[in-house]
């Protein structure tokens, strides 16, 4: 058994650089080998996997666990930005095995390519209304300021049965959750609780409603609620930065609608919104690439670096994860990643960049979070 290669760089760094600019600590991350070992965020060592074949076994590997109860002892679960435990709080991003198993089936039919077309046309009228009305604001405006959010935010509502006049405090909770102020994001959690308790109540018609009538007996009404809340906070966290980088390319290379859907897939494979997988945990002794893991050691899969390997073969890439825990809206993402392609081209055939493409800039916001364009000016009526 071997140690894995410490690395000395920060993956986890804030940075500013330009669109174009790779993430500094990617390159070394992946030349140091298949697994990696740095300082994590929360004290201590973490271990990064670079290598494809390696995260896709370590990613269905049973004692590789989400439940944060196997995060290191001397972790504090705040600033490691850990959900509670699956014994306390049981979520799809939390429990691992038929516990987890049973969740996701509950889930499953509700999120499919299928169930996700028929809101199409919804999502392109909303993506339609939101852009015209901005467009009425101003010659130059700022889709990161506000519509990067709003539009994913309000899809996922929609498509939950949140009420879409809730959207202004979803936007709120959202942006909180990001505060170091632990009553602020305890404030966000109670919002989203009553976003969820709007979309449960009397005659609710989303897909909240649904999901009630699906999930495993034992469930309570504030677990279901969190189950709800985890489907619009991931809905946003990812959505929001991707469609900055989506529309910055669509608008510098003006893709025709019919090549939407891989115009997506490029994007988000070339700026992942989710540059990590969410933290693991082992959950027993593990050998991984030769290096024996004690139990509660964290692990993390770079999707980022592993998505831009030059020596990659095309394929499917790792921008929505892999294995049990495979995105539950990724048909949700591209769909409306792609309605929202089809929409600029369509009902805004002379927008273009206020600025040059080379100058828009990017902030990694540090941790395992991603990259999102600090701005993104644009003449929506050309
Ligand atoms: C471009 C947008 C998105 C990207 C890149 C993305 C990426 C990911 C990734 C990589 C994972 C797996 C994390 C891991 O294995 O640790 C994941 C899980 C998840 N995503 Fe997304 N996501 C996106 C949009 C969405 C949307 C719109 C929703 C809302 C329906 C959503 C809901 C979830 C949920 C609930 C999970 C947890 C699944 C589980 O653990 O079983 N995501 N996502």
């Amino acid at each position: 058994m071997t140690e894995a290669p410490y690395v000395g760089v920060d993956p986890f760094a804030v940075t500013v650089r330009t669109i174009g600019e790779p993430q500094p600590a990617r390159a070394a991350l992946r030349a140091a080998g298949p697994l990696v070992r740095v300082d994590a965020p929360a004290g201590g060592p973490a271990w990064i996997i670079t290598d494809e074949a390696l995260a896709r076994r370590a990613l269905v590997h049973p004692h590789i666990v989400k439940d944060p109860a196997w995060a290191p002892v001397s972790w504090d679960p705040r600033t490691a930005g850990l959900e509670p435990t699956a014994a306390a709080q049981p979520s799809l991003t939390t429990l691992d095995g038929p516990a987890h198993e049973l969740l996701r089936r509950a889930h499953a039919p509700l999120f499919t390519a299928r169930r996700m077309a028929s809101y199409a046309g919804r999502i392109a009228e909303l993506a339609h209304d939101l852009l015209t009305r901005l467009a009425a604001t101003g010659e130059t405006v700022d889709l990161m300021a506000d519509f990067a959010t709003r539009f994913p935010l309000t899809v996922v509502c929609d498509v939950l049965g949140v009420p879409l006049d809730r959207i202004d405090q979803a936007i709120a909770a959202c942006r909180s959750m990001y505060s170091d102020d632990p009553e602020e994001v305890g404030g966000a959690m109670a919002a989203f609780a009553e976003l969820a308790g709007a979309a449960l109540a009397e005659g609710g018609h989303g897909l909240a409603a649904e999901l009630r009538d699906r999930v495993p007996a034992g469930i309570t009404e504030p677990q279901l609620r969190y189950l709800i809340f985890t489907l619009i906070y991931a809905g946003q966290l990812t959505t929001d930065p991707s469609l900055g980088f989506l529309l910055a390319r669509a608008l510098d290379a003006a893709p025709e609608p019919s090549e939407a859907e891989a115009f997506v897939r490029e994007t988000l494979r070339r700026h992942v919104p989710a540059p990590f997988t969410l933290w693991r945990f082992t959950s027993a002794a593990v050998e991984l690439a030769g290096v024996a893991l004690p139990a509660r050691s964290p692990v993390l899969v770079d999707i980022q670096g592993i998505n831009l390997d030059p020596g990659r073969a095309i394929g499917a890439d790792l921008t929505f994860g892999a294995g049990p825990h495979y995105c539950t809206g990724a048909q949700l993402a591209q769909l409306e990643l792609r309605a929202l392609v089809e929409v600029v081209r369509t009902g805004f055939p002379r927008a273009r960049l206020a600025v040059p493409y080379a100058d828009l800039r990017q902030t990694d916001f540090g941790g395992i979070q991603g990259s999102r364009l600090t701005a993104l000016p644009v003449r929506l009526r050309g």
